[in-house]
C-alpha cells in the first residue's frame, strides 16, 4: 500500500524493474490469461542459478497441454498432489494422529510458538507428499524455506552488499533439502517423474528435477502453508500477525476470542480462506507483459516497452472495494469470499482449473494441512468456545 502511494498512486505504480498492477479487474484478467514468464521474482531479475534453480515451474510461461510448463505441472500433480489417489486420503486420515504424537494437545496460545508451528507444517506437508514423518533435525532443515523467505525477494545488488552470504545460505538449503530426500531413500519418485516427462523436457539428471520440484514444495508449499497457519493461529487469538498492518485488519465482527473460535469451528474452510484473503501468504506474482502499453503514474503517462516485468498484487486485488464490501473487515461469511485471488485464482468458483490455468496446485493440501494442525474439533478450542 505504502509503495503504491510513493511510486505512482493509482491503478499502477513502478517499483524494481517493472510496473505493478493493483486492481481486481486487472489481476483477475492476468490470472485467467496465458502468462509470459521469465526468470524474475518480485519484479526484479531473479538471481539464477545461485539463489533460484533454473527452469523453475514459476518461471515457465503458461502454455497448452504440450508445453513444458504443463508437462512439469502434470508430473508434479500426479506424484505429489493427487487428492483422488488412495495414498492421499490414507495419509490425511493418519495426519492428525501423527501430529498429536509430536504436539500433544496444543492450547490456543501455543499457536504463537512460530518455530514449532512451522516445524509442524514442514512435517505435515512432507508426510502428505512422501508418507514419512520427519524427525526434528530433518524438519529443521526444511523449515529454512519459511525462515529464509525474505532472502528470495532481495535484488542481486543487496546480495552483493552482504557478500552473497544469504545466497550461500539458500544454496546450502537447496543442497540440504536434496540431501534429506537422498538420506530417506526417496530418490525414486524423482527418477520416475523425470522418466514421465516428454523427452524434450526431461532434465539432464534426476537430481536437477529433484532440486526444482523441492524448491516448489519448500518455497510455495512450506512457505505458503506456514504463513497461513501463522495467520490463523494469530486471528484465533484476535491478534494481528507480525507482518500485517493492524490498521488494515478489523476484527469488529468478532469482539472476543470466543467469537473468533466459534467462527472457525462453524466453518474452518471459510475462515482460512477469509484470513488468507485479508493477509495473503503470497502477496504478489511476477509475469512479463508481452505488449507495449501506456500507463499513468501520478497522472503522468509513461510508455511501457513490450516485455516489461509486471507484478500483479494479489493482496491489493483482494481488497478492491469494487468486489469486496468493507474489505478490511474480517468476515468469513462474506458473499464474495470465493472471488479472492489468494491461490492465484478464484478458489471455489466454477471450473477454476480451466479458468485460472496457474491456480496453485497445492491449494487443497494447504487447506487440509491447516485444519490438521489447528483442528476445529480439538479439546483446547472446545474449552475456549465453552467459556464464551
Ligand atoms: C496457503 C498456502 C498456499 C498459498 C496461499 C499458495 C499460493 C500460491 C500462489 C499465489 C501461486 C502463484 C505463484 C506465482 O505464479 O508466482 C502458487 C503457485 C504454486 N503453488 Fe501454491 N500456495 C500455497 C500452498 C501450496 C502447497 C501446499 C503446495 C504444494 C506442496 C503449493 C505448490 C505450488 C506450486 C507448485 C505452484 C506453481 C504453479 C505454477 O506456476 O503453475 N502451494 N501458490
Amino acid at each position: 500500500m505504502h509503495l503504491c502511494q510513493a511510486f505512482g498512486k493509482g491503478e499502477h505504480y513502478w517499483h524494481g524493474e517493472g510496473y505493478w498492477s493493483v486492481t481486481y479487474e486487472e489481476c483477475s484478467q492476468i490470472t485467467k490469461s496465458q502468462q509470459v514468464r521469465g526468470s524474475a521474482f518480485a519484479c526484479i531479475e531473479a538471481c539464477v542459478p545461485d539463489l533460484f534453480a533454473t527452469n523453475l515451474l514459476l518461471f515457465l510461461p503458461t502454455g497448452g497441454p504440450e508445453s513444458e510448463w504443463a508437462a512439469i505441472r502434470r508430473v508434479l500433480h500426479a506424484a505429489m498432489l493427487d487428492r483422488g489417489a488412495y495414498q492421499y486420503s490414507e495419509r490425511l486420515q493418519k495426519l492428525s494422529s501423527q501430529l498429536a504424537l509430536d504436539w500433544p494437545k496444543p492450547q490456543l496460545t501455543d499457536f504463537s510458538d512460530t518455530p514449532r508451528l512451522r516445524l509442524m507444517v514442514v512435517k505435515s506437508v512432507f508426510f502428505m507428499i512422501f508418507g514419512i514423518w520427519l524427525d526434528d533435525q530433518d524438519a529443521q532443515i526444511l523449515r529454512g524455506w519459511r525462515d529464509g523467505a525474505v532472502f528470495f525477494v532481495l535484488p542481486r545488488l543487496i546480495h552483493r552488499f552482504v557478500f552473497n552470504f544469504l545466497i550461500r545460505k539458500v544454496k546450502q538449503l537447496r543442497i540440504d533439502t536434496v540431501g534429506v530426500i537422498e538420506k530417506l531413500g526417496l530418490q525414486q519418485m524423482f527418477v520416475d517423474m523425470n522418466k514421465n516427462l516428454p523427452e524434450k523436457y526431461r532434465r539432464p539428471t534426476d537430481v536437477k528435477l529433484c532440486d526444482e520440484i523441492m524448491f516448489a514444495v519448500g518455497f510455495a508449499g512450506v512457505g505458503g502453508t506456514s504463513a497461513a497457519c501463522e495467520t490463523i493461529g494469530a486471528f484465533l487469538q484476535r491478534k494481528i500477525p507480525e507482518e500485517a498492518s493492524a490498521s488494515l485488519i478489523s476484527f469488529e465482527k468478532y469482539p472476543t476470542v470466543e467469537d473468533m473460535v466459534a467462527a472457525y469451528k462453524q466453518n474452518p474452510v471459510k475462515y482460512i480462506k477469509e484470513a488468507c484473503r485479508i493477509d495473503p501468504p503470497v502477496t504478489s506474482c511476477t509475469r512479463v507483459d508481452p505488449t507495449e502499453r501506456e500507463l499513468k503514474f501520478l497522472g503522468i503517462p509513461y510508455k511501457m516497452q513490450a516485455n516489461t516485468l509486471n507484478q500483479y498484487v494479489i493482496s491489493m486485488a483482494n481488497r478492491d472495494t469494487k468486489i469486496f464490501e468493507n474489505p478490511s473487515v474480517f468476515d468469513p461469511t462474506r458473499k464474495e469470499l470465493d472471488m479472492a485471488l489468494t491461490w492465484n485464482g478464484a478458489f471455489g468458483t466454477a471450473n477454476e482449473e480451466t479458468v485460472y490455468p496457474r491456480i496453485c496446485p497445492g491449494r487443497f493440501l494447504a487447506l487440509d494441512v491447516v485444519q490438521a494442525i489447528v483442528p476445529p474439533g480439538s479439546q483446547s478450542l472446545a474449552k475456549v468456545s465453552m467459556t464464551g
